[in-house]
């Protein structure tokens, strides 16, 4: 197992949709290890693949630092197959660090994929595991929490990144 690098807004890895994973062989094995390996060092409640600089649709969770949950949960292939209600409440990514917005997100949400024996699972959430979910499954599909603010909001936060980006480059 291994600590890996975690990708920052605005590395590109982190727009592109990742793909399905085919065949769960042994370097996949690997890779979710070091996927969890890495959340848990952050320390965060979610990672997916793309942050770590692999273009396939693997996430993982674990809640339990925060609120109840159900403890780690590995999804391979994971997709949102309902979702009820709205919450809105204050998110943070690890690849966008030092920022913290109010996010919109489905409050209950039920996902399938395969887990990593490959066995079809549902996840039933609400609370944080459900944001969570919702959160890394977004990275799969390329959307980071900037792409969920309004323009104004959006705006503002680039704003302050090419500042930063520009002290730091000084
Ligand atoms: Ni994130």
């Amino acid at each position: 197992m291994a600590i890996l690098e975690i990708k920052r807004y605005p590395d590109k890895i982190l727009k592109i949709k990742a793909e399905p994973v085919r065949i769960i062989d042994s370097s996949i094995q690997n890779l979710i290890d070091n996927m969890i390996e890495t959340m848990y060092a952050a320390p965060g409640v979610g990672l997916a693949a793309p942050q770590i600089g692999v273009s396939l649709r693997i996430m993982v969770a674990d809640v339990n630092s925060r609120e109840k949950g159900p403890g780690l949960t590995v999804i391979i292939n994971p997709e949102i197959i309902s979702a009820l209600g709205e919450t809105e409440e204050e998110e943070g990514c690890l690849s966008v660090p030092d920022y913290k917005d109010d996010i919109k997100r489905a409050e209950i949400v039920t996902v399938r994929g395969l887990n990593r024996e490959g066995k079809e699972i549902e996840v039933e959430s609400k609370g944080l595991l459900a944001r969570a979910l919702q959160h890394e499954i977004d990275h799969l599909n390329g959307t980071l929490i900037i792409d969920r603010l309004s323009p104004i909001k959006r705006e503002i936060f680039k704003k302050k990144l090419r500042k930063a980006l520009k002290t730091m480059t000084r």
